[in-house]
């Protein structure tokens, strides 16, 4: 089953072509739990919120504002998403990945994802972001499920580099001009909205995951499949499951995240003027 047609997406973007007269951001940057303040730093800002783009849902998480904001951000026209859809909101991901395939048609080229997740790599440290290398995604569906929409790209998509190298290379450098701690890894994708138990972490771990959580992958799947450069950020709000003897709570995910934000943003910041 296809939960959207191409004509559906051509509307979405036309109608924020009519709100954004001749703008066309270069980069779509989805902000995670805790870290949408970035978007408030924006210069020129035209806000959008998700209501007003036809057929796009609404993001409903706690700290997610559910909103476009377009404008100039470290010298690059943006788009910012304040909040992000996710599939333990009840919607599939065709629909936390549709925003990205309308930016593309509005020309955007890359993609830069950030979000929340849980450590399991035990040589990292609350607080620590990681570069995501690359993701895991074992259970069912895709946002490519259903008849392909040609227009984006192939019913096969190639997967062997979703996180462009050169913008990898961009980050690291970035990281080591501004003095930050940046770890590397694999995210892998659990749907939530549960933790994990510490079972799925040591099961994880076994499978070459570096951190866990519950978004980024349908977002950074579609803009692989649509040829967009992709550079993902997690942010090691806690330990996962099982790995410390204390349980996990979305309270100090969002209390991490604020701690971890001007760091956050020097660093994605820097990416952007280079990327
Ligand atoms: N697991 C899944 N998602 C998360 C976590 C976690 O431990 N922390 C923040 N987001």
């Amino acid at each position: 089953m296809s939960e959207y047609v191409f004509a559906q997406y051509r509307e979405s973007a036309d109608a924020l072509l009519k709100k954004l007269g001749g703008f066309r951001p270069r980069t779509l940057l989805i902000l995670g739990s805790g870290l949408g303040d970035l978007g408030n730093e924006v210069e020129n800002p035209v806000f959008v919120p998700y209501e007003q783009v036809p057929h796009m849902k609404h993001s409903t998480a706690p700290g997610h504002a559910g909103r476009f904001v377009f404008g100039r951000l470290a010298g690059q026209d943006v788009a910012v998403m304040q909040g992000r859809l996710h599939a333990y909101e009840g919607w599939s991901f065709a629909d936390a990945a549709y925003p990205v395939r309308v930016l593309r048609l509005l020309g955007a080229e890359n993609l830069f994802v950030t979000n929340a997740a849980g450590a399991v790599n035990d040589a990292f440290d609350v607080g620590d972001i990681m570069l995501i290398t690359d993701h895991i995604k074992l259970f069912a569906g895709s946002p490519l499920t259903g008849p392909n929409v040609e227009e984006f790209g192939p019913r096969f998509a190639d997967m062997s580099h979703v996180y462009t190298p050169a913008l990898q290379t961009v980050a690291r450098q970035a990281a080591k001009e501004l003095d930050i701690r940046l770890q590397e890894g694999v995210y892998m994708y659990f749907p939530g909205p549960q933790f994990e138990t510490p079972a799925e972490i040591r099961a994880a771990r076994v499978l070459g995951a570096d951190a866990v959580g519950m978004s980024t992958v349908p977002e950074a799947i579609a803009a692989a499949h649509c040829g967009m450069n992709v550079l993902g950020f997690t942010l090691c709000t806690n330990m996962a499951a099982g790995v410390l003897d204390q349980p996990l709570s979305g309270e100090e995910v969002i209390e991490a995240g604020k701690a971890a934000a001007p760091r956050f943003a020097a660093l994605v910041k820097a990416c952007l003027r280079q990327a």
